[in-house]
């Protein structure tokens, strides 16, 4: 799909990323925490509804989509550190039978606001509002979405994106959200294709063929000349774990998750589903074009490329501003109680996910009996169904410091997700990334890591995993903190 030119200047590209990945750090330091403000209150009005869209990447076909919010996809709600947010969900959704919810993805809240129907609020039905309200604790790029069939309701658009503002300490030249995700959508047929596969959920799950940033297939994205902009990188995809980078220009990551790390080379980063990273790019001047790519597949893919307006802003060697420091309480990793997790297949998943295709066909009717390919600790959810509670996983002493030694035994990704708390990244045995806190840690096949945190926030908490298919068949149950 690329033109000649275009793989040239690629490959081009590519050999200057390398060496780019082999500079000295940069040396700047964070910022001072931010501290909240008195804060207003935002009111928004969330309704779940069947709204068919035309997106860019539909091909001027409308597709009926689930989205929360009549024009631009998907809504954008933006704060102040220290404002309340004040959001009421009414679910309009066109089945009679279906419930929801809105899950503030990452963000340290009480545990009434957070979105997990049955375990900590009872579903939205057809009709029914609910009001959330909490006042966000940390700055960054957060999201939302439901938290019932949530391979459907995301995978049809049910998404939104949250920022808290407040983290600067500079101001960057643009800022720029960057939505990224699949669609479950045929391009050449125009329909929607299946959000759930039995062989799809035992293995990485069923990705969707139609690939975009922004509802757009590879958009250009125009930048001030020689700016050095802040890009709000977001996986919003129900599956895909992808290897992203920037070709053609300098870039830097400054948070992780919504939180702040002191600036590193971006070469490749591992973006599982529910992952954000901020990134600081030099914006090409003249007739250059830079690129983000996933570097996933063998083929890499361009996801959107940045094209820079203007006369040029900066010419001094790129040197990203930092951020602020984020404000997650240091787990004191002394006195912290060590529990392990272990992520498996269950027995159901590993026929599933075999490789041999003629194992797969007899299987059919096991897997409708119990569809419960994963498990984390031996324990799979029961049957996709949210309203019959299994015991937590564990019981955490509130205000104690928890390593959660976290181990994939199974042969795909896993990217694992607490809620109301954020874990810092103390070790991988595979991955060499830097320290830095995160709400859904990418664990790949095999890989061990040590994640630390404090309970601080009592009740009870999902932990799973963000490919919404093996999260729906089996790898999620919760953590109370008493
Ligand atoms: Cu973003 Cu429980 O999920
Ligand atoms: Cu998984």
């Amino acid at each position: 799909m690329l033109t000649r030119r275009q793989f040239v200047a690629g490959v081009v590209a590519g050999a200057a990323l390398a060496s780019a990945g082999a500079q000295a750090r940069y040396t700047r330091k964070l910022g001072t925490a931010a501290e909240p403000g008195t804060g207003k209150t935002v009111a928004v009005r969330l309704s779940a509804a069947e709204r068919p869209n035309a997106l860019p990447c539909f091909g001027g076909r409308a597709l009926p989509l689930w989205t929360f919010a009549d024009g631009e996809w998907p809504p954008l709600i933006r704060l102040n550190l220290g404002d309340r947010l004040e959001a009421t969900l009414e679910n309009r959704l066109p089945r009679p039978a279906e419930i929801t919810s809105i899950h503030w993805h990452g963000i340290r809240l009480p545990s009434d606001q957070d979105g997990v129907p049955y375990l900590v609020q009872a579903p939205v039905r057809p009709g029914e509002t609910f009001r959330y309200g909490f006042v966000p604790p940390d700055t960054g790029t957060f999201f939302f979405h439901t938290h019932c069939n949530t391979v459907e309701q995301l995978g049809r658009g049910l998404v939104g994106i949250l920022i808290i503002d407040g983290d600067t300490t500079e101001p960057y030249d643009a800022d720029q959200v960057l939505v990224i995700r699949d669609w479950h959508v045929d391009p050449a047929v125009g329909e929607f294709t299946p959000f759930f596969t039995l062989r799809g959920a035992g293995r990485a799950g069923t990705f969707g063929p139609l690939r975009s940033v922004n509802g757009a297939v590879n958009p250009e994205i125009a930048l001030p000349a020689s700016g050095d902009c802040r890009l709000r990188l977001i996986n919003a995809d129900t599956t895909r774990v992808m290897q992203v980078g920037v070709e053609g220009a300098e870039a830097a990551i400054i948070a992780i998750d919504g939180i702040a790390i002191p600036p590193v080379p971006l070469s490749l980063w591992p973006m599982g589903p529910a992952t954000r990273i901020d990134v600081v790019l030099r914006a090409p001047q003249g007739k250059r074009i830079a690129r983000l790519v996933d570097r996933s597949t063998p083929e890499r893919v361009e996801l959107a490329h940045f094209v820079g307006n203007g006369e040029p802003l900066r010419k001094s060697r790129f040197s990203p501003v930092p951020l602020r420091a984020g404000r997650i309480p240091e787990p004191d990793l002394n006195a912290a109680t060590r529990l392990a997790f272990a992520f498996h297949a269950s027995d159901t998943g590993r026929l599933v996910a075999a490789p041999d295709d003629s194992a797969y066909g007899p299987l059919g009717e096991i897997c409708t009996n119990s569809r419960t390919f994963w498990t984390i600790n031996d324990r799979a959810w029961p049957e996709r169904d949210h309203s019959r509670l299994p015991p937590p996983l564990a019981v955490l002493e509130r205000g104690r410091s928890y390593i959660f030694q976290l181990k994939n035994n199974s042969e795909f990704s896993h990217p694992i997700h607490i809620h109301g708390h954020t874990f810092k990244l103390l070790r991988s045995n595979k991955q060499n990334r830097p320290v830095h806190h995160t709400d859904t840690l990418l664990l790949l096949p095999d890989e061990r890591a040590d994640v630390a945190f404090v309970a601080d926030n009592p009740g009870d908490w999902m932990f799973h995993c963000h490919i919404i298919e093996h999260q729906e068949t089996g790898m999620m149950g919760y953590i109370r903190v008493a």
